[in-house]
């Protein structure tokens, strides 16, 4: 058998390192004065304008990264993962989240069986029963409404949800269907977080969706625990029938658990819990706080990316683009994070070789003008830390008051188009000379400019556009993990933490039962876990 190559050792990698020292010898001041160049970076699909002009990158960069899309089978791999074929080698599993927001007509097979009818079998169930318990026509045990919802997941069975959650509280139309009811997240297991969820909810009102892939999250359980029990202690074991259900791929264990497989929602195990938040994972809390039909604009707006992402060519593909350039930018440039999934964080390639390379980027945000105030100044005169700045056109909820020159969007916009341009062009010492700075304060007020960055300008923030903004993220990652060539959809990486932490949990459950002494630990955790173990023995 062949020994399998890695990219790193392809012609195409080797030009590229060879030509960061061209890049190298160039400035994005300067890069920035060719127009034909800045309009040749501009890519727009369905409303979204996507401006790499800031990216430290020519076109002689771009077509070299072509090329190494060709030499890493990017086109190939995508049509891969759109056949249902097993790319999720150590998992013999497909990937096929975009098949939770295909069209009910289309056909999308995986192990020889069209899946897309049981997705759409999943969201009309969860139509009809959001639009029962919105209705009131399901209600709790003591016949009142069920207006509030704790969703109960952790990771992916948590996150995406409640950023598409997060966007669209502040949405009008989201706003209108939402009205009345509240849609809140139990994630960690820390019983801070299970009081702060529980504080102001009345358990006759509250509808709790127990969230989980696997259905055996240590902390997810945990919290499902505790919420059965407060439900139960409130109204009655028999009130869990009503208070309660589940959204799993082990509809057996939801059985086990107490919830009625009736009221559990599948998804299934060509969906990674990280790509989760289309499937029932996060359709159903998302259509019981906003209503079903919000919620389909989300599908199709991932369905139109989707859509895009599968049949442009490399040079107008949103995602495929902004996969390049991190490639270029973390394995070339070296840049160790991204103003912006994790599961790129691998160290071998898809075959098990040790990558010679950085792979995955380190991914922080936060809205433009409060990271202003705080982490801003890192990235402007310390680490190099390509950004990706993104814009709506029109505010969910437009202010203009009186008096004022421009709107309060307006103002957030003055950042959007004024940081990158910071970043890019800095500011030299010669500028600040002209400007009559004090001489001992221009090395401190020098901006070496050269940061690159991208800009994403969406024309609103509306379920639709949500889900083109979450399917360019999620493609994103395919593609770099494509070229790296590496699994972009396991997560061996965080097991290890969870089999040591079911290592203490067991010892800490003999030795308050049995009175055994902590054992087969290192010196530091023994001594924790023994200091622990004392002060918390009743
Ligand atoms: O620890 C990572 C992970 O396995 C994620 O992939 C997943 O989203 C999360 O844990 C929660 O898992 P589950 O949905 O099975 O509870």
């Amino acid at each position: 058998m062949a020994s399998p190559t890695l990219i790193s050792d392809t012609g195409a990698w080797k030009d590229l390192k060879g030509h960061v020292e061209e890049i190298n010898k160039t400035h994005l001041r300067d890069l920035m004065a060719d127009a034909e160049r800045c309009k040749s970076m501009m890519v727009e699909f369905d409303g979204v304008l996507l401006d790499y002009s800031r990216q430290r990158a020519t076109n002689e960069t771009v077509d070299k990264l072509f090329k190494l899309a060709e030499e890493a089978k990017l086109k190939e791999k995508i049509n891969r993962m759109y056949n249902g074929e097993h790319i999720n080698s150590t998992e013999n599993r497909s990937v096929l989240h975009v098949a939770l927001r295909a069209s009910r007509d289309a056909v999308i097979q995986s192990d020889g069986k069209n899946v897309v009818p049981e997705v759409w079998s999943v969201l009309d169930k969860i139509k009809d029963f959001s639009e029962r318990v919105r209705s009131g026509s399901w209600v709790g045990a003591t016949g009142k409404v069920l207006k509030d919802v704790v969703a109960v997941g952790i990771g992916g069975s948590f996150l995406g949800p409640l950023f598409v959650h997060t966007a669209l509280q502040t949405d009008p139309e989201a706003i209108k269907s939402a009205r009345g009811r509240q849609l809140r997240f139990l994630a960690n297991v820390d019983p801070i977080d299970v009081a702060r969820n529980i504080t102001g909810l009345n358990p006759e009102t509250t509808l709790v969706v127990v969230v989980s892939k696997t259905f055996t999250t240590a902390e997810t359980m945990l919290n499902a625990r505790t919420l059965r029990e407060w439900i139960s202690a409130a109204l009655g074991p028999s009130a869990v029938a009503k208070h309660m259900v589940a959204v799993s791929t082990n509809l057996m264990l939801v059985e086990k658990f107490g919830i009625d497989p009736n009221n559990a929602f599948a998804f299934w195990d060509w969906v990674g819990g990280r790509y989760s938040v289309c499937s029932a994972v996060g359709v159903l809390p998302l259509s019981l706080q906003y209503g079903f039909s919000v919620v389909e604009q989300f599908l199709k707006g991932a369905s139109s990316i989707d859509q895009h992402f599968y049949s442009a060519p490399h040079e107008k593909n949103i995602p495929v683009l902004l996969g390049l350039l991190s490639v270029w930018n973390v394995s070339f440039f070296g840049y160790p994070a991204r103003v912006s999934m994790e599961s790129n964080g691998k160290g071998v390639s898809i075959d098990g070789v040790p990558l010679p390379f950085e792979a995955g980027e380190i991914d922080f945000g936060e809205p433009g003008t409060n990271g202003q105030h705080s982490f801003y100044q890192l990235i402007h005169q310390g680490r190099v830390i390509p950004c990706d700045f993104i814009g709506v056109v029109k505010s969910q909820q437009p202010v203009f008051l009186k008096g004022e020159v421009v709107s309060n969007h307006d103002e957030l916009m003055s950042n959007f188009f004024a940081q990158p341009d910071a970043l890019a062009y800095g500011k030299t010492p010669e500028q600040l000379h002209k400007e009559n700075v004090a001489p001992h304060l221009i090395p401190h007020k020098t901006f070496s400019g050269n940061r690159p960055s991208l800009s994403l300008l969406l024309p609103s923030l509306n379920a639709y556009n949500i889900g083109q903004l979450l399917a360019i993220y999620e493609h994103r990652i395919a593609v770099e993990g494509f070229v790296w060539g590496i699994n972009s959809f396991d997560q061996w990486g965080v097991e290890l933490g969870k089999s040591l932490a079911t290592q203490v949990r067991k010892q800490l459950h003999v030795s308050r039962t049995k009175g055994e002494p902590v054992e087969g630990f290192n010196f530091s955790t023994a001594t924790l876990l023994t200091r622990y173990l004392e002060a918390t023995a009743d």
